[in-house]
C-alpha cells in the first residue's frame, strides 16, 4: 500500500471519530466541509452504508455527492464517493448514492481526467446490478471513454467487460450505444478479440448481432478467427466463418488460422477452415505449410483430413517438405531419452511418415 494511501485512511479515520465526537449536528458536519467530505468517500470507499447515511441526511449532502479526492490520491484524483463504491463493488452504497434525490445524471456520467468513471469499473468488475443502476441515470458520455493511465490506457467499459468475460455486461453496453469497433491502442485488441478467445459464444453472437467488424485483426495481425482456432473454440470458428470471417487472414508471421488448426491437431477446426476456403498452400514466413505443421506435430488425424484437399509439396526455408521435416523430428525425438511422452510421439511420427509417403499431390 503506498503511504500516501495509508495516511488517507488515517486521516479519514480520525476525521470519522472527530465528527462523531463532535456529535451529528448537522451544522457542524456542514461548517467542516473538508472533514466531512473526506468522512464521505471514506464511507463510499469502505461501503460503510450506515456512516453513509448518516451523512446523507445532511443539508449539505449535494456538495459531498460531487465531493472529490485531492492530488494527493495518486490515479485516484478526482475520485468522487460514487466512483469509490463502482471500485469497490460495493452495490450497496452505490444504490444508496444513485437514489438519493440530489444525485442527478451528471453524478453517474462524472469520470475522472484519466477517464475512470463509476461505469469502468462496474463494468469491469461484473457487477451487473451497478451497470444498470449507472445506465439507468444517463451515462451516454462515459460509455465509449477510455481510460487513459497506465496497461489499461484504451480500455472502454466495453472493453474491460469482454475481455474479463462479462457476457451480461456486454450485452447491456451494446444495446445502450457501446462502440464495438474500439480498440486497445498498443495491442490493437477489439471487443470479438476477446470474445473469440474466450470461446464465449453468447458473447460472440451479441456482437456479430450488432454488425461488429469480424475481421479485424491486432496490432500482431491475429484475427478473432485466428485466435479462437488457437483455443481450439470450434463453435467459435463456426459462428465466425458463417458471418464470413476471412479464414486466410494472416498475422506478421504470416501464420493463418489453418496453421493453428494443423499445429494444435484440430481437426474439425481444420474440415471447417477448409470448407470455407481456407488456403492450404499457404506458407508461413518460416516456408512452413499446415502439412508441415499436422506433420511435425505428429496429429495423424488432422494430416488425414487435410490430405484430401491436394495440397503442394512446399518446401520450408530449410529446403525439407513435410514428410523431410517429420523425419528431422523423428530423428530429434529419438535421440532424447524415451519417457511415455516421447515415444508416444513417435509412434505418431511413424504414421505420419507412412501416410506422407504414400501421398503424391494431384494437378
Ligand atoms: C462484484 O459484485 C458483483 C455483485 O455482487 C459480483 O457478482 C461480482 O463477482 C463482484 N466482482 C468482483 C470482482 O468481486
Ligand atoms: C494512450 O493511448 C493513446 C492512443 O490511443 C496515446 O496517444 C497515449 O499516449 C497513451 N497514453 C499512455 C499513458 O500510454
Ligand atoms: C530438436 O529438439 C530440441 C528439443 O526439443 C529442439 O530445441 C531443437 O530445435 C530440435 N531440432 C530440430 C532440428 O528440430
Amino acid at each position: 500500500m503506498h503511504l500516501f494511501f495509508f495516511l488517507f485512511i488515517l486521516g479519514s479515520l480520525t476525521a470519522s471519530v472527530l465528527s462523531i465526537t463532535k456529535g451529528k449536528g448537522d451544522k457542524d458536519e456542514c461548517a467542516t466541509k473538508a472533514t466531512t467530505e473526506q468522512a464521505f468517500l471514506t464511507a463510499c470507499f469502505r461501503g460503510n452504508n450506515e456512516r453513509l447515511q448518516e451523512l446523507l441526511a445532511l443539508s449539505c449532502a449535494n456538495s459531498l455527492l460531487a465531493a472529490k479526492e485531492g492530488v494527493s490520491a495518486g490515479f485516484r484524483f478526482g475520485y468522487t464517493g460514487l466512483i469509490w463504491a463502482a471500485e469497490k463493488n460495493h452495490t450497496k452504497t452505490l444504490r444508496l448514492l444513485l437514489e438519493y434525490r440530489g444525485a442527478g445524471s451528471t453524478l453517474a456520467s462524472y469520470s475522472t481526467n484519466n477517464g475512470i468513471s463509476a461505469l469502468y469499473h462496474a463494468a469491469r468488475l461484473g457487477n451487473l446490478d451497478s451497470v444498470n443502476l449507472i445506465l439507468s441515470k444517463d451515462p451516454s458520455n462515459v460509455i465509449n471513454m477510455p481510460v487513459t493511465y497506465g496497461e489499461h490506457n484504451g480500455t472502454t467499459p466495453l472493453l474491460a467487460a469482454a475481455r474479463n468475460g462479462h457476457t451480461n455486461i456486454v450485452k447491456i453496453l451494446l444495446n445502450s450505444g457501446a462502440d464495438p469497433h474500439v480498440r486497445l491502442p498498443e495491442t490493437g485488441y477489439f471487443p470479438m478479440y476477446f470474445a473469440a478467445k474466450l470461446g464465449d459464444q453468447e458473447m460472440v453472437k451479441e456482437l456479430i448481432r450488432v454488425d461488429s467488424p469480424v475481421n479485424l485483426q491486432t496490432s500482431s495481425g491475429v484475427s478473432a478467427l485466428a485466435v479462437a482456432t488457437a483455443w481450439g473454440h470450434q463453435q467459435t470458428v463456426d459462428a465466425l466463418l458463417i458471418d464470413q470471417a476471412d479464414p486466410n487472414l494472416v498475422d506478421v508471421f504470416k501464420t493463418s488460422p489453418l496453421h493453428r488448426a494443423a499445429y494444435y491437431g484440430y481437426t474439425n477446426i481444420l474440415k471447417l477452415l477448409i470448407g470455407k476456403g481456407a488456403d492450404v498452400n499457404a506458407q508461413n514466413l518460416d516456408g512452413r505449410t499446415a502439412m508441415h505443421f499436422a506433420a511435425i506435430g505428429g496429429h495423424t488425424a488432422t494430416l488425414r483430413a487435410l490430405l484430401p484437399s491436394c495440397p503442394a509439396l512446399k518446401t520450408d526455408k530449410n529446403s525439407r517438405t513435410a514428410l523431410e521435416a517429420a523425419q528431422l523430428e523423428e530423428l530429434n525425438l529419438s535421440k532424447r531419452k524415451t519417457t511415455s511422452e516421447t515415444s508416444e510421439k513417435l509412434r505418431k511420427l511413424k504414421e505420419v511418415l507412412n501416410i506422407l509417403k504414400g501421398y503424391s499431390p494431384c494437378n
